[in-house]
C-alpha cells in the first residue's frame, strides 16, 4: 500500500504538534544577554509522565507537588523540574531544595580589602601578565578531567559554581560526585566562586528569591569547603542596576565578576565549531603584549569541547607567550583569606565525604529514623548524621557536637581555626606572582604591604 505524499505530509505534521505540546521537543529561547548558554528545556528522553496540566504565567501553577516545566507543562520528571528551566513561581523546582545545616543569612559580610563590592562589576585584572580562565555552570561529569588539564600545565582557574542546576543535584549531596570535586578544586588551589543555586536570571526574580539564590549556595559550598565565597558571577550576567540586584550583591557581601574576553565556548560545543571559540580568544590574546596586558576570560565547563579543546589551546597560548594563568582573586590582588567568609558555627569537615555505599555493611539503614549501635543513618530517608540522641537527620544538632560517628556522617572533630586560608598555598602564590610584581615596581610593594596588613586582620578574626 502507498501513501499519498499529502497524507503522509499530514500526519507528520499531526505527530509535530502532538510532541510539541506535550513538551517532548526542546523549547529553545533567545538570550538576549552575551555569555551565557541558553539552557535548553526538555529532554528528549524523559518523557512527562503528566502531560494535562498547563502552567506559567496567565495560566497558572501546577498541582502541588509537581514541577512546570520550560515549556508550560506540569509533571515530576527530571525534564519538568530541573533549573533553571522549571519556573519556580508556578510549581515546584530542584531550585526549591535546601542545603542541609544552619543558614547563612545572620553570617557577617564586612565589606574587606581594596577590591570593590557590587554593585560595581568588575571586567578586567589588575595584574600585567596573567590570565584569569574562569569556568561557570559546573561541577559537571566534565570538570574531573579539566582539573587534570590545569595541573598539567600548574595553571589556576576560578569555578563559578553552581548549586543544582541541570539535574545534576544539589552539589553538597553526599552520594553525588559533585562535593569531591568541589574539594579538589579548592585543594589544587583554584578558587571557587558562586553562580548561585540554580540559575536563575537575578534580575527576573524578587529579592527575597535573589537572596535565596546567594545563601542557598552558600549553605551548600559550606557544606563541602567549611566556607563560602564572596565572589560570584550572575547568571546570564544578568544584574542590572534597574531590578537592585548589584546593590542587593554588595550587601550580600559579593565582589560581581563579568570578564574582557568572551569565548562564546557554549555556542561552539562540536568539533567543527570550537575553532571560532579559539579564534575570539587568539584576535584578543595573541596580539598583546604580556608586560602591560592581562585578560579575564569567560568559558563553562558544561561543554564537552571547552574541557577537551578549546582549554588546552588557550593554555598553551597562555605558556607560549609569557602569561600565567591565575585566579581572579589573585589578579586583583585581594589577599586569599578575603575570598571565602567562614562559617565558624559548622568547622570545615576535613575527611572525604562518606558515601552511603562505604557505610559499615554490618549495619542496617535506619528505616524509621532511629540510629546507633545497629542502624546507620547512611543511606535513610531522615538525614544521614546520628545525633546524641540516636535519630538521623541533617541538622546541625544531628551533625554537629555528640554526632555518633560509628552510625553516619558527623561534621565534628576537626579543628576550629578551619582551613578558609592555607598558608602553604598563600606563601607559593605571593612567591609566583614577584615576577609580575618587580614589573610594577613601586606601587606593587604597597598593594603587597596591604595585603599583608589585611591578612593579618583576618587572621586575628578567625
Ligand atoms: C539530607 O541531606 C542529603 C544531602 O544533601 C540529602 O540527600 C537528603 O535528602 C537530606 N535528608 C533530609 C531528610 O533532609
Ligand atoms: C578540536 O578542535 C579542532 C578545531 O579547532 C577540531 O578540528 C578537532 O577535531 C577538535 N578535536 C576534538 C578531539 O574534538
Ligand atoms: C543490636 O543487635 C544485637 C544483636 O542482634 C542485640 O543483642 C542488641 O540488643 C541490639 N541493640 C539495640 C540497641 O537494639
Ligand atoms: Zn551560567
Amino acid at each position: 500500500m502507498r501513501l499519498h505524499p499529502a497524507f503522509a505530509l499530514l500526519i507528520a505534521l499531526t505527530t509535530c504538534v502532538l510532541a510539541r505540546i506535550q513538551g517532548v521537543f526542546p523549547v529553545y529561547t533567545i538570550a538576549l544577554e552575551s555569555s551565557e548558554p541558553v539552557q535548553t528545556s526538555l529532554n528528549t528522553r524523559d518523557v512527562p509522565n503528566n502531560v494535562d496540566y498547563r502552567c506559567g504565567p496567565k495560566i497558572g501553577k501546577c498541582p502541588v507537588g509537581t514541577c512546570c516545566s520550560g515549556a508550560g507543562f506540569c509533571g515530576t520528571s527530571k525534564a519538568h523540574c530541573r533549573s533553571p528551566d522549571c519556573k519556580i513561581d508556578y510549581g515546584h523546582c530542584d531550585a526549591h531544595r535546601s542545603p542541609y545545616g544552619p543558614p547563612t543569612k545572620e553570617i557577617a559580610r564586612p565589606h574587606l580589602g581594596q577590591v570593590p563590592f557590587g554593585p560595581t562589576q568588575i571586567r578586567s585584572c589588575a595584574i600585567p601578565g596573567t590570565v584569569a580562565l574562569t569556568f561557570d555552570d559546573g561541577p559537571t561529569r566534565y570538570t574531573g578531567d579539566l582539573l587534570d588539564l590545569l595541573d598539567k600545565y600548574d595553571a589556576k582557574a576560578t569555578f563559578f559554581v553552581t548549586g543544582i542546576n541541570n539535574g545534576k543535584g544539589a552539589i553538597d549531596d553526599l552520594t553525588l560526585p559533585w562535593a569531591s570535586v568541589i574539594e579538589r578544586m579548592h585543594s589544587s588551589g583554584h578558587q571557587v566562586a558562586s553562580h548561585t543555586w540554580s540559575h536563575e536570571d537575578l534580575s527576573k526574580v524578587t529579592p527575597s528569591q535573589r537572596s535565596e539564590q546567594m545563601e542557598k549556595n552558600e549553605a551548600a559550598i559550606r557544606n563541602i569547603l567549611g566556607h563560602f565565597p564572596s565572589y560570584m558571577r550572575p547568571p546570564y550576567s544578568s544584574c542590572t542596576p534597574d531590578t537592585e540586584c548589584g546593590k542587593q550583591l554588595g550587601e550580600l557581601g559579593y565582589h560581581i565578576i563579568l570578564y574582557d574576553i568572551d569565548t562564546d565556548d557554549y555556542k561552539n560545543d562540536s568539533p567543527d565549531l570550537i575553532q571560532r571559540s579559539k579564534d575570539i580568544f587568539d584576535h584578543q590574546v595573541l596580539q598583546s603584549d604580556p608586560l602591560t596586558k592581562s585578560w579575564l576570560v569567560i568559558a563553562h565547563d558544561a561543554h564537552e569541547q571547552t574541557v577537551h579543546n578549546l582549554t588546552e589551546h588557550m593554555l598553551k597560548a597562555i605558556k607560549r607567550l609569557g602569561y600565567r594563568a591565575i585566579t581572579v582573586g589573585d589578579c586583583l590582588r585581594d589577599p586569599r583569606p578575603l575570598w571565602y567568609r567562614k562559617d565558624t558555627r559548622m568547622p570545615t569537615q576535613k575527611e572525604k565525604p562518606k558515601k552511603p555505599a562505604s557505610a559499615d555493611p554490618n549495619k542496617a539503614v535506619s528505616w524509621d529514623g532511629s540510629c546507633g549501635s545497629n542502624y546507620t543513618c547512611l543511606g535513610s530517608t531522615f538525614g544521614f548524621c546520628c545525633s546524641s540522641e540516636n535519630a538521623c537527620g541533617n541538622t546541625s544538632n544531628h551533625c554537629g557536637k555528640g554526632c555518633r560517628k560509628d552510625a553516619g556522617y558527623c561534621t565534628v572533630d576537626v579543628p576550629g581555626n578551619g582551613d578558609a586560608w592555607d598558608p602553604r598555598v598563600d606563601v607559593k602564590g605571593s612567591k609566583s606572582e614577584a615576577g609580575a610584581e618587580i614589573r610594577m615596581l613601586g606601587s606593587a610593594a604597597m598593594a603587597a604591604m596591604t595585603s599583608l596588613l589585611l591578612a593579618f586582620i583576618v587572621a586575628m578574626f578567625m
